[in-house]
């Protein structure tokens, strides 16, 4: 025990990280490092509740998010990082979890309906997907986290954790759960290209791998003021996303320049978004750099990777000890 507070957090390996992901969980993780103990993993059983069909990505894109991830600064020096489908007792905790949720709980989450409409080329019909927060309540309280850092979508599911942590304690009479806390961290929503949220089913995202050119071109072609048609009108820096990404990229006398620039007309869309395609490469650089390293040292990652599930396994197994003992199942017997 480092007496450091413990946090849990995962994310669905449902595709390669893009800026929304960096700037929105991943940044907030690399923070967290410093000042908690964290397990960080790849929900890759949660993925699939929704691609159960066409599950062949799922691996690849489970590899492919670690790398994004240490790339971006995840240091396994200071987290811990594991493949959820490779600690099995999550599946274990799960169904005990299972037994003793009751239904409702389960059906009046906001986002089962949701999805089902948002993904309803799915069948979401499913035991499977109707369970999600169990899953994730026993990924939590299985390294009886403290916190939960996660976006606002998933504070339902956070509340439900801590419904199901206090009914387990209650039902057998134990005190083996926390209950976690939800870590919401204020961060900037980073648009997609075209304004809306960058989100990988808009096709507008910039991803933090891409090629420098396709980058280039990107940016070239992003949404600006739609108020401000010609050059010499003025604009409204606010009314842009590229503006929303000089915020998070550009130094603040660039950002006051330019917002000064663009009301006044003085400056114009091209040469703005240069100045952000200068700023948005400089900043990538060091990640695509780590990236090609680790991309050329395979082994690497996957020491990583293993050493990360054995700290969880190890871990888990010993909860699950205490989940047995608690239900009781097998007093008696050996
Ligand atoms: N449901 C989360 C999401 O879609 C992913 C997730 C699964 C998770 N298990 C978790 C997040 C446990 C935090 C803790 O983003």
């Amino acid at each position: 025990m480092t007496g450091k507070k413990r946090i849990v957090s995962g994310i669905r390996p449902t595709g390669r990280l893009h800026l929304g992901n960096l700037h929105g969980a991943l940044d907030n993780w690399i923070q967290l490092q410093k000042q908690y103990e964290c397990f960080y993993f790849v929900a890759d059983w949660h993925a699939l509740t929704t691609e159960y069909a066409t599950p062949g990505a799922i691996r690849q894109n489970t590899r492919e998010m670690v790398v994004d991830w240490l790339s971006a600064g995840l240091d396994p020096e200071m987290c811990t990082i594991f493949i959820q489908s490779e600690i099995k007792e999550h599946a274990e905790l799960y169904l005990l979890l299972g037994m003793i949720t009751p239904l409702p709980w389960l059906e009046r989450n906001p986002a089962y309906k949701e999805q089902q409409v948002q993904l309803d080329q799915k069948d979401l019909a499913t035991h499977g997907f109707l369970g999600y927060p169990v899953l994730m309540a026993g990924d939590i309280i299985m390294y009886k986290a403290q916190g939960v850092p996660v976006g606002k979508d998933q504070l339902p599911h956070v509340e439900l954790t801590r419904e199901i942590a206090r009914r387990f304690n209650f039902m057998y009479q134990c005190e083996v759960f926390p209950t976690p806390d939800a870590l919401l961290t204020e961060v900037p929503v980073l648009p997609g290209l075209d304004g809306r949220k960058m989100s990988k089913s808009y096709g507008n995202c910039i991803y933090i791998t891409e090629p420098e050119d396709s980058i280039r071109d990107k940016i070239s072609k992003m949404m600006t003021d739609p108020q401000r048609v010609r050059r010499s009108d003025s604009g409204d820096p606010e009314l842009s996303p590229v503006f929303a990404y000089h915020k998070l990229y550009s130094s603040p006398a660039e950002v006051a320049d330019i917002a000064e620039g663009c009301r006044s007309a003085r400056i114009g869309c091209v040469e703005c978004k240069k100045i952000l395609i200068r700023n948005v490469l400089e900043k990538l650089g060091p990640i695509r750099e780590k990236r090609l390293q680790l991309e050329g040292d395979v082994s690497r990652v996957e020491e990583i990777v293993q050493a990360g599930n054995e700290k969880a396994r190890h871990e888990a197994s010993g909860t699950m000890e205490e989940v047995r003992n608690a239900i009781g199942l097998r007093r008696g017997w050996n």
